[in-house]
């Protein structure tokens, strides 16, 4: 099966330019030379000057959903799952209002986990070094309770902070856009939310282009705090709105940070559900009818066919699992900040963190072969006006 790449000497993993002796040379304790390279690669969100782990953990459709995952149970496993994450380098934690059933109960449990933690290894999990976060939209059945007014986001955080025992999140997004909220009334409303400390940053989930761009604008025009990462789905299957529509945003101004969701889409290309639905798996479970629905659709419309070759070429090729590759293939992507990954039990999770090392590992022709199979790349980003036009524009 999978063998870990060689390990390369540290330093130059460190700080570029600064060799190993030189670091070490140097008293400050903190500046010591690493004796391996960081196994978790670090990646910068966006402009909020935050390093976060190219992996990341998320509580969607976990703990406090599932029958098993809920009260002291949720909360014990939560904790070991958790501690797999930050000893693999894990520093950022998602979370949202809506998550569990009832809205909440997901934040009860990693709140109640982290307090434990916190109690148990304050050094581990001291809070400087975490990036948690929530997103508001929906907190409840009440009209007034979900969408994006200022009350909502106001009411919404309190309450999400109060489950997690925290005093501030580290980024709060705004989960979706809201067709009855304006641009301005958000703007205003995260930028009070900033400016009182209880999220250092905002961002927003699933917002087109357009409705980030304006209200960049909106609040950089009014000296309000503009949105500065995005959490778009992002898999193999899932391509034109991150890899075309969003491309203008990776670049400046914008410079977008993102935290990818679904890497796996849901499971679908852990490899598992290529000719049916396990009876075990979440496809099968009620409430997740939608899964099971989404993978006889790709069986099909012939996805599945290519997740099988992906499969084979996965096991075959490269020696590592379908889901290693899936979730290495984003992480390739370097406007992928971090890469969100759901797990349940620590052993899937240690699964998945090998894909940092077969992301490592893949090559231009790797890459290259796995495009032949997916044979979707999506149309790239045309910008405004004709190419053909524009190219002739200032030259003489
Ligand atoms: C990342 O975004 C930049 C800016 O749009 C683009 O030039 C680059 O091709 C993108 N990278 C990938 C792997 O898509």
């Amino acid at each position: 099966m999978w063998r870990p790449l060689r390990r390369v000497g540290g330093a130059a993993c460190l700080v570029a330019g600064v060799s190993a002796a030189t670091l070490a040379s140097r008293s400050s304790p903190t500046l010591a030379a690493p004796v391996d390279p960081p196994p978790m690669p670090m990646r910068v969100l966006g402009n909020t000057g935050l390093q976060v782990s190219v992996l990341s953990y998320g509580f969607w459709a976990t703990f406090g959903a599932k029958g098993d995952l809920k009260n002291q149970e949720g909360v014990e496993m939560a904790k070991q799952c958790l501690s797999v994450a930050r000893d693999a380098g894990i520093n950022l934690i998602d979370n949202a209002e809506a998550y569990g059933t009832p809205n909440g109960e997901a934040e009860r449990i990693m709140g109640e986990a982290l307090r434990q933690l916190t109690l148990e290894d304050p050094e581990k999990w001291r809070r400087s070094e975490l990036v948690i976060t929530t997103k508001i939209f929906w907190g409840g059945p009440g009209v007034n309770e979900r969408g994006l007014s200022v009350k909502h986001l106001r009411e919404g955080l309190d309450a999400s902070l109060k489950r997690l025992q925290l005093e501030y999140v580290d980024l709060v997004f705004c989960h979706r856009p809201d067709p009855m909220t304006p641009t301005a009334t958000i703007v205003r409303g995260m930028s009070a939310l900033v400016r009182e400390g209880k999220a250092t940053a905002w961002g927003t989930s699933e917002w087109s282009a357009q409705q980030q761009t304006e209200a960049i604008c909106y609040a950089n025009a009014h000296g309000l705090e503009p949105p500065q990462f995005e959490q778009p789905q992002y898999h193999m299957f899932h391509r034109e709105r991150f890899e075309t529509e969003y491309a203008p945003m990776y670049k400046q101004p914008y410079n977008l940070g993102t935290t990818i969701w679904s890497p796996l889409a849901s499971g679908l290309l852990t490899g598992k559900y290529i000719h049916e639905t396990p009876a075990d798996s979440r496809g099968a479970a009620s409430g997740y009818t939608w899964v099971g629905q989404k993978a006889e659709a790709w069986r099909k419309d012939g996805t599945m066919a290519k997740v099988e070759r992906l499969k084979a070429y996965a096991e075959g090729t490269l020696g590592c699992t379908m889901s290693q590759l899936a979730i290495a293939w984003c992480l390739k992507n370097e406007n992928v900040t971090t890469c969100l990954l759901g797990a349940t039990k620590p052993h899937q999770l240690i699964e998945t963190l090998g894909a940092v090392e077969v992301a490592r590992k893949l090559t231009d022709e790797d890459m290259k072969a796995i495009e032949a199979i997916l044979d979707n790349k999506p149309a790239p980003y045309q910008g405004y006006g004709f190419p053909a036009w524009v190219r002739g524009i200032n030259k003489l």
